[in-house]
């Protein structure tokens, strides 16, 4: 793993490349009839090619899709939540954006294809590698013979995939998760279940606490002042305007105590592979992911120290992500 602070390779968006073809790509975009067809075509390749790598996901997702999931959304929804408005649109080609029962049930076999082609001899253990990689950044940066971790909120923790993840680095701590879709969260109920029984299985007198799921936004989470020791935020600020990553940054301040930490792990707007990506294609992505312009044009240094936290470490931890970790500044919210 390299240790990164400044690359020389500027952020891709700020560069100045409208080519022909990138133009085309908008206008064609543009035609919503032709976008729709592209999006399914691209869906269909993206799941064929998902399951020649051993991804089953048509099979893995009609699975959940069967199990009473209502009944959980029900359970963890709650019913007074205003959503923010940049939350309420269309993100990784599902039109209902991350409000709907079929991104729910793909996120886990989307997250393990999108991910096996970050280390090509990974596959599809690609998505454990890269939560790993993370936690061992997290494992070397933070002196735990300073601040033990006992009390972790993962913000934006979708169906659990990162929140299980760090649960299993961190058996005994208090665990939180905290959502805006009440469709991911059921999805993480269910699979906390399963665990559940299978840790009982194979070790009957766990006293591993439960993780506790929250329906929230991550700028208002509902908690405590000074209340944890970590919180983490995995893939999550690509997927925001960088005012509301600002205002979450400013949130985990208040609910960590203070020399706790802030650990996220994101795409590397300085990655070579950014950089070196042919403008079109960083187009189409960008259809996908309405706020990447927003995030890879955002200082994220300089927004951590204004939101109350030291000078952050940026490591990579993959071709193509980096780990940010900043402590909160010692002074205590009052
Ligand atoms: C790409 S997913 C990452 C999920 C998870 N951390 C993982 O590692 O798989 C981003 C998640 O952030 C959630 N999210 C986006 N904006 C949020 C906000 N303001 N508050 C809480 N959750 C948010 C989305 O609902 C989604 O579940």
């Amino acid at each position: 793993m390299t240790v990164a602070t400044k690359s020389s390779a500027a952020p891709l968006t700020t560069r100045p490349q409208l080519r022909p073809i990138t133009g085309l790509v908008n206008v064609l975009l543009s035609i919503k009839p032709l976008a729709s067809f592209a999006k399914s075509r691209a869906r269909k390749m993206m799941i064929d090619r998902a399951e020649d790598m051993g991804v089953y996901w048509r099979k893995e997702a009609a699975f959940l899709s069967e199990q009473n999931l209502e009944a959980l959304r029900q359970q963890i929804e709650n019913p007074a939540l205003v959503y923010p408005d940049y939350y309420l649109t269309s993100f990784h080609a599902y039109d209902e954006g991350n409000l709907g029962w079929l991104p729910a049930t793909e996120v886990e076999v989307a997250a393990r294809a999108v991910h096996a082609k970050i280390w090509p001899e990974a596959k599809e253990r690609g998505d454990q590698k890269l939560r790993d990689s993370f936690l061992d950044v997290v494992d070397r940066r933070i002196d735990q013979t300073q601040t033990p971790i006992t009390a972790i909120v993962d913000l934006g923790c979708s169906v659990g995939l990162s929140t299980f993840r760090i649960r299993d680095r961190y058996p005994i701590a208090q665990m939180t998760g905290i959502d805006l879709s009440s469709y991911f969260l059921a999805v993480a109920m269910y699979r906390a279940a399963e665990r559940k029984t299978q840790l009982k299985t194979v070790e009957p007198d766990s006293n591993q606490p439960d993780i506790r799921w929250i329906h929230a936004a991550a700028e208002a989470t509902t908690l405590d002042d000074n209340c944890c020791d970590l919180v983490t935020l995995f893939l999550v600020c690509h997927e925001l305007p960088a005012e509301a990553s600002c205002e979450i940054f400013r949130e985990a301040r208040r609910i960590l105590r203070p020399g706790g930490h802030l650990a996220i792990m994101e795409m590397n707007p300085k990655s070579e592979i950014y950089a070196q990506m042919p403008p079109y294609v960083f187009t189409l992505l960008k259809s996908t992911e309405p706020y990447l312009d927003s995030y890879f044009n955002l200082d994220i240094e300089q927004a951590l120290i204004d939101s109350g936290f030291n000078s952050p470490t940026i490591d990579c931890n993959s071709p193509r992500h980096r780990t940010v970790i900043a402590r909160a500044a010692e002074t205590a919210i009052s």
